[in-house]
């Protein structure tokens, strides 16, 4: 299947217009450019994608552009990462907005691979796994079965082949943070892991590729998933299991929602936490499911 990019080239007018953005499709090409910049004692910023950027990717890319010589971001559905098929089908494609979006915030270079550029045997045979012990078993993990193996799969790829100084990564992905920054230290991967905190509409809703498959109806109430998670650090209740269930009462009393999961963990090992006095650093973390769509927040608890 030809790459969507070649197709944009061939009917672009404004081809020259990627001048100032390189784009490339294969693993050696991106290489073979990162290599020169090496040679010339360059820092290297990285920004993983699947693209549908929006302003929370922004946040990502300028930052990274304030702490490295030069930026390449990725974009990439990766489909081991999906164990929803119909979410894969359905996940927003977006590329000539995307490459546009890249160069106003003056990304340096973009790495857009097909799926047999990354996986030439085949997807489903990779044989990498990692011993996360619990962390890919809570929350996400529960749901998701298979989800965060197949993202270390490809950041364990896109890091190997694009051997970043710093890799930047939003904070509404919590546990998916804390899973790289295990599997780096893990595979003592010499690369520097950045969170940056989530950003949100005026509304609060923080933001996310899956945002634009909402309706008008659901997207107008999405909002009331950030209020709720603020309101659970009110002083006045007495236990978690008391947060728990207000929680799922106020997710679950809207008609367009409901609770997959509200849980308080350990901001490092992600482990529940059962006592709200607890000096533990702790976050909030919620997935609500509007019809068939998934979104995920979290805020630091404690
Ligand atoms: O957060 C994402 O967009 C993806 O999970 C990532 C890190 C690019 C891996 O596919």
């Amino acid at each position: 299947m030809e790459h969507l990019l070649l197709t944009l080239l061939k009917n672009s007018k404004n081809s020259h217009l990627l001048a100032f953005l390189r784009i490339f499709l294969t693993i050696q090409e991106t290489q073979e450019w990162l290599n020169s910049i090496r040679t010339q004692d360059k820092s290297i910023g990285f920004v993983p994608t699947m693209g549908a950027l929006h302003q929370g990717h922004m946040t990502l890319i300028k930052k990274a552009k304030s702490e490295n010589n030069i930026v390449i971001a990725s974009i990439f559905v990766n489909p081991l990462q999906f164990n929803d098929k119909k979410d894969l089908e359905r996940y927003p494609k977006t590329l000539p907005a995307d490459i546009e979006k890249l160069k106003t915030f003056n990304c340096d270079a973009l790495f857009t691979p097909t799926v047999e550029e990354m996986y030439p045997d085949g997807n489903e045979k990779t044989n990498f796994t990692l011993d996360l012990g619990m962390l890919d078993k809570v929350m996400e993990g529960a749901h998701r079965p298979g989800h965060f193996q197949g993202v270390c799969v490809i950041v364990k790829k896109l890091f190997d082949i694009i051997q970043p100084n710093n890799a930047y990564f939003g904070e509404k992905d919590f546990q998916q943070l804390t899973i790289i920054k295990t599997m780096v230290k893990m595979l003592k991967m010499p690369i520097n892991i950045v969170p940056i905190e989530t950003t949100r509409e005026s509304d609060g809703l923080a933001m996310s590729s899956r945002n634009v498959l909402l309706s008008a109806e659901e997207r107008k109430n999405a909002p009331v998933i950030y209020q709720t998670l603020l309101e659970s650090r009110n002083t006045s209740f007495i236990s978690v299991e008391e947060i728990k269930s207000w929680v799922e009462k106020q997710i679950n009393k809207n008609p367009y929602f409901k609770l997959e999961y509200f849980e308080i963990v350990d901001s490092n090992t992600l482990a529940p936490i059962h006592t709200i006095k607890s000096n533990t650093k702790s976050r909030a973390c919620i997935a609500v499911k509007v019809n068939s769509i998934r979104l995920i927040d979290n805020i630091v608890f404690n």
